[in-house]
């Protein structure tokens, strides 16, 4: 049995997973009441918020798995990418058990565990696969030629797909996350209504993204002015839906188009998506569409395992079949790369 624990953003999350990828439990304490007044996550709210919930969501993960400290075969704990603060709260709840209990201790990066669920959902080997993070924080293209040791394609230059979704809900004075609102108000509206621009489309060579410029176009649409300076709430419900949908479609489109650029130019026939933006149902649609238009084999997280969650660092039996368990001097980054603390970063 594996301990995971997941501190990254605004989720305190914990799982016990066995040797065949089977969940045997995951418990999510979301935050999102704490930061939606704020229309985004306040990063020392989310630290101390994890602080408080660390212990009780692992205590309820092992007792929903019916397992004890001693069943555990390693802890594996998400080191980077994400918040500095959040993140230290679970490597060092995930430390202390590794040195106390004398069992190993594997550092997880939280963006391949996205990608991991996509491999729990198959229930078999996926890869060699192309594939997408789209999450608040990220929107990466890699490749993957194996279970672990995936290589970046490209990425955003600026927003987030989520955070582009989370943004243009504040404009439209939609709730936060902004995601599943929009989702929700587009149900209603024309993807056509607004052309909105999609960067990049065409251009095959450049497996990047842009999101800042749409978000912008929606607010020049809105208001031609910043938030705070109109009045959100007397904006017409069409006039949102519409908005809501045609920016939802822009985001979609480009997606799509980076895939499927990605999947020819890296000569590989499988695609899998993983992250929170991948839960949005157009994006499942349109991904499901192309699979069969382009000839790919699509494998899509499910739902429970597209948020943040603990049970997809799973990906940490691959990681411990090939030795490569972590020491205690792990440190946490905010970025891709995984670091070790040295005397620079004690200072
Ligand atoms: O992966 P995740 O839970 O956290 C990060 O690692 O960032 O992703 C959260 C993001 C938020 O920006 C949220 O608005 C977005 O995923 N999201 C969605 C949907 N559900 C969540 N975006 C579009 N449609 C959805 N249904
Ligand atoms: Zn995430």
């Amino acid at each position: 049995m594996l301990l995971a624990i997941e501190s990254s953003c605004d989720e305190t999350a914990a799982a016990v997973i066995d040797e065949n990828l089977v969940v045997r439990s995951s418990v999510i304490a979301s935050q999102t009441v704490i930061h939606q007044r704020f229309g985004g996550v306040v990063p020392e709210m989310a630290s101390r918020a994890h602080v408080q919930r660390i212990l009780p969501v692992i205590d309820e993960a092992l007792e929903k798995a019916g397992v004890g400290l001693d069943d555990l075969a390693a802890i594996a704990v998400v080191t980077h990418p994400g918040l500095v603060g959040s993140l230290l709260v679970g490597l060092t709840a995930g430390k202390t058990l590794a040195l106390v209990l004398g069992k190993p201790l594997v550092a997880i990066n939280h963006i391949e565990a996205h990608l991991y669920a996509c491999r729990m959902h198959a229930g078999k080997d996926i890869f060699p696969a192309v594939g997408l993070v789209v999450s608040g924080g990220h929107t990466n293209l890699y490749d993957c030629p194996g279970p672990t040791g995936f290589e970046l394609l490209g990425s955003t230059i600026d927003d987030a797909a989520g955070e582009a979704f989370d943004k243009v809900a504040s404009i439209l004075g939609l709730a936060y996350p902004g995601g599943p609102a929009i989702q929700k108000a587009a149900e209603t509206g024309s993807p056509t209504a607004f052309r909105f621009p999609r960067s990049f489309l065409k251009d095959a060579d450049r497996l990047e993204f842009s999101f800042s410029g749409l978000k912008t176009a929606v607010l020049y649409e809105v208001a031609g002015k910043p938030p705070g300076e109109y009045d959100r709430s007397a904006l017409a419900p069409q006039y949102v839906a519409d908005l809501a949908a045609s920016f939802q479609e822009a985001v979609v489109d480009v997606l799509i188009a980076k895939c499927v650029q990605a999947l020819r130019k890296m000569k590989r026939d499988v695609l899998c998506v993983g992250g929170g933006v991948a839960a949005n149902a157009r994006l499942r649609q349109r991904l499901e569409e192309a699979a069969l238009s382009e000839s790919f084999s699509l494998v899509v997280a499910p739902l429970e395992l597209c948020t943040d969650n603990a049970a997809m660092s799973a990906i940490a039996w691959e990681l411990l079949a090939q030795g490569r368990t972590a020491e205690l001097d792990l440190d946490v980054s905010a970025g891709l790369v995984r670091r070790r603390a040295g005397p620079a970063n004690r200072s």
